[in-house]
């Protein structure tokens, strides 16, 4: 399978996803990492690895043209987004039906949506006193954080965490996770019933 990988920061998942198919669990290619941030710390792994990288500014007029014809170049089958804090225009939702997948910090559709990502998602979670919280792989649709959700796992909160180290504990699950959810998507062992996605667990 041909995936490209959309990053914005740090790429923690991004490298999760990558150790996974270099160590031959997940049979898969990264054909090529997107940016739409030029100093992201993911752009050194990427290159370090030697792996194609683009850095495409989602202000652009034309970078949904420009996204596609580097999709296409790549013959891109799968979209994962690994920490990529823009929208995803519509023509490439439409072409990509069900081929772009996200992990957000949260389960959903609790603590989603425009504003919602990264820090502010574990800095809200905290804030609002819930006792669990996790992270959630998704379909992608034209909406923040709306498309079908694949997998999620929870962690529970205890009285000593803070936003920080919530976010510490769900960055570990999500490591597991994303890689987790690539892989039976490769393996095509991803089921529709009731119109909804499954994975069967390891
Ligand atoms: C991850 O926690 C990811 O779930 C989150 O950003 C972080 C990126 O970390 N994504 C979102 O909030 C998307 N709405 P990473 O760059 O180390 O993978």
């Amino acid at each position: 399978m041909n995936i490209a990988v959309f990053a914005s920061g740090r790429g923690s998942n991004f490298q999760a996803i990558y150790a996974h198919i270099k160590s031959g669990k997940i049979n898969a290619n990264v054909r090529c990492l997107i940016s739409n941030n030029p100093s992201a710390p993911v752009i050194g792994f990427a290159k370090n690895n030697r792996i194609q990288t683009y850095i495409i500014d989602a202000k652009d007029d034309g970078h949904s043209k420009q996204l596609l014809e580097v999709l296409d170049k790549h013959n891109t089958q799968l979209i994962v987004l690994a920490g990529y804090m823009k929208l995803i225009q519509k023509n490439i939702v439409k072409k990509f039906h069900n081929k772009i997948i996200n992990i957000h910090p949260s389960l959903l559709p609790s603590f989603g949506g425009k504003g919602c990502y990264g820090m502010n998602v574990h800095e809200k979670v905290f804030k609002s006193g819930v006792k669990y919280t996790g992270a959630t792989v998704h379909y992608v649709n034209q909406n923040y954080d709306e498309g079908q959700i694949i997998a999620q796992e929870h962690i529970s909160i205890s009285p000593e965490d803070s936003a920080e180290n919530i976010a510490t504990k769900v960055l570990k699950i999500e490591h597991k996770l994303l890689p987790e959810v690539v892989k039976k998507i490769c393996e095509n062992q991803l089921y529709w019933i009731n119109n909804k996605p499954w994975i069967s667990k390891l």
